[in-house]
């Protein structure tokens, strides 16, 4: 008996006897002739039966299948252009594996629709486009770090403290006591520079975002890295060379799904070959005012606004560096050369799709930590396990966080974050 082959792998055979399964993506047909879609995860195929071919009980099985009816097939492959991707199977025989009568997905259904059935829609062809791009970039993402010599490394979900703000954070009930959702490994990873020197990880994150916009989750993945000895432009160049890494992994193992998406991929070109303009908070206002009469009082955070006509003026990611130390977060360093900014940047991505990297220096004096934290309202007793990484041999370091739902949704060029991730959680959507 032959073996069953992907619906790709016949194609590129192009010729001869194939055993295909999958899911029916569409069928239609006459008393003499059907014709069956068939979908599998790696492509789409047109397969044919005429009645006077085959026998009686493969045409009654082929009356029964319907949108999503799971099937197998075996038949004779080749070319023909008028098929939607090129090749065509006769059918010689047929077996329906799982019935599907009334598939609840039809053409033309609303997006909320769409979302209740989330579980069902994942297996539309644009989902699937979606998420092979998303297993690019996980990968890629292992791909870079341990290419670099970074160690994965894993910091609890379950955290005693809120690790950017406290006004974010999910609470949740722990045996008579209050833990905390991660916002980020950060304050649990620090500590691990001092045995590893080079850490990464991919891990979800939480944030209790009261903003429904088309960036926001309140669950979402992320790609964090921590290093010892760090100055701020390695800093900058590894968030740099990082994306770039994403970008052209996508672009080499992702063309077809990139077409799917009907994704221009101009400024992904761009991303991958010019090297990413690097300005100064301060820069941008003067940016800002000069190129689009905006004025942003200097100490105020940039809105989505002016993030998105910033990021119209370049076709990469632009990284901004030296943002006011009250806007940033209390463990990012202070400038030496101005106490008014920190070392910290935000890559901001190409095409109004926002913040994709967070990152600093490390503030490496306990005072100025302890005062941070104050000014934020947190009690630092809370923090003196974190605190001691500054007291027992400190040494420089820094860190980032990527959004990799951002940079997906970026990468593909989605309308909203929610198709970047396969069952979204925000504040309105967070069933099935
Ligand atoms: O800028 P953030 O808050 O930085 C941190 O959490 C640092 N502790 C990271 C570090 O230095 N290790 O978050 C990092 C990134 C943002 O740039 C953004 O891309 C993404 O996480 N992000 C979100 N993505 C989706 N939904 C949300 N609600 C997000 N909040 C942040
Ligand atoms: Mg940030």
């Amino acid at each position: 008996m032959a073996k069953f082959i992907s619906i790709q792998s016949a194609m590129d055979k192009g010729a001869g006897s194939v055993k295909v399964r999958g899911w029916c993506y569409r069928e239609r047909g006459s008393n003499k002739l059907k014709f069956i879609v068939l979908r599998d995860s790696t492509n789409i195929i047109q397969c044919v039966l005429e009645k006077s071919k085959v026998d009686e009980k493969v045409w009654k099985a082929a009356n029964d299948i319907h949108i999503e009816t799971s099937l197998e097939i075996s038949g004779k492959i080749k070319k023909d252009d008028r098929a939607p991707t090129g090749y065509e199977i006769s059918v010689n025989s047929l077996e329906v594996v799982g019935k599907c009568d009334n598939y609840p997905i039809q053409k033309d259904q609303s997006i909320e629709f769409l979302a209740d059935n989330r579980h069902l829609w994942l297996r539309s062809r644009k989902m699937t486009a979606i998420m092979k791009i998303r297993s690019t970039i996980f990968g890629a993402i292992h791909e870079y770090f341990r290419g670099k010599g970074f160690y994965e490394y894993q910091s609890p979900i379950f955290q005693p403290t809120a690790g950017e703000s406290g006004s974010e954070v999910f609470a949740v009930p722990y045996f008579g006591d209050t833990m905390f959702l991660a916002q980020t490994w950060q304050l649990q990873a620090e500590p691990a520079i001092f045995a590893l020197e080079k850490i990464y990880t991919i891990a979800p994150s939480f944030r209790a975002e009261k903003s429904n916009t088309s960036r926001h989750l309140t669950e979402y993945w992320h790609a964090e890295m921590e290093f010892a000895w760090a100055n701020f432009d390695e800093l900058q160049d590894h968030s740099e060379a990082l994306t770039k890494h994403i970008v052209k992994s996508v672009l080499k193992n992702n063309e077809s799904e990139l077409e799917l998406l009907e994704r221009d991929t101009k400024t992904l070109k761009a991303t991958v070959k010019k090297k990413f303009p690097r300005l100064t908070y301060t820069e941008v206002l003067k940016l800002l005012d000069k190129k689009a009469k905006m004025k942003v009082k200097w100490g105020k955070d940039l809105r989505t606004l002016e993030e998105d006509k910033l990021s119209a003026m370049y076709n990469t990611p632009v990284i901004v560096t030296r943002y006011p130390k009250t806007v940033k977060a209390f463990y990012m360093k202070e400038d030496p050369k101005d106490k008014k900014v920190v070392l910290g940047f935000d890559m901001i991505g190409p095409e109004g799709y926002g913040e994709l990297i967070g990152a600093s220096q490390r503030e490496e004096d306990i005072e100025k930590i302890v005062a941070n934290l104050k000014k934020e309202g947190e009690d630092p007793k809370n923090y003196e396990f974190y605190l001691d990484t500054r007291r027992y041999g400190s040494v420089p370091h820094a860190g980032f966080g990527m959004g990799i739902e951002r940079m997906i949704s970026w990468i593909c060029g989605l309308d909203n974050i929610k198709d970047s991730i396969p069952f979204p959680r925000n504040m309105s959507r967070y069933r099935p």
